[in-house]
């Protein structure tokens, strides 16, 4: 296994569309897939998808927060991947991704999603997502589009520094509520 090098933003291969993988049983995705899950671990990431280290390919793997346990981590993988909205509900919270580190933005999102795909073996994969669940497969969905989520604000202004957003936003937030 290796880490891989992550794309951060500016990099094109981040706003480019991906392609539909056709060979499931090229071996060279096992280890791509094997690799991506060490990197995002290694960089403390929830999600990662395939733009994010340098490949075109519609496939992410992501961390799903509601179902580990502590301290095992359960790596979950979508290939050729699509997501519905169940409702138009939306809600607005705090994302970071690793091809842009140190930063964060308030980003609105479908709060409940359906999805569906494949898994490495070809078996398809097909569940309901919400809360944060939810928001960490849209996101790696995103990425597959060549959408980041700077252009998913939920308000312009909202976007800086993870510690100033710490520091200035976060804290207002708690007052608040
Ligand atoms: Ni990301």
């Amino acid at each position: 296994m290796a880490i891989l090098k992550i794309a951060k933003l500016g990099h094109p291969v981040l706003l480019k569309k991906t392609n539909e993988i056709s060979d499931l049983k090229d071996t060279d995705l096992k280890k791509i897939i094997y690799d991506m899950s060490e990197t995002m671990i290694d960089a403390n990431g929830i999600g990662l998808a395939a733009p994010q280290v340098h490949l075109s390919h519609r496939l992410f793997i992501y961390r799903n927060p509601d179902i580990e346990e502590e301290e095992k981590i359960k790596v979950s993988i979508l290939i050729n991947p699509q997501i519905d909205k169940i409702s138009d509900d939306t809600e607005d919270d705090w994302e970071g991704c690793l091809s842009i580190p140190g930063m964060s933005g308030l980003v609105r999102r479908s709060k409940k999603i359906k999805y569906s795909g494949v898994d490495l073996k070809g078996k398809k994969i097909s569940g309901e997502a919400e809360g944060l669940h939810a928001r960490v497969i849209q996101h790696e969905f995103d990425h597959l589009n060549g959408i980041l989520y700077t252009s998913r604000l939920a308000d312009k202004r909202a976007f800086g520094y993870s510690e100033e957003i710490e520091k200035f936003w976060k804290k207002n937030d708690e007052e608040k509520s």
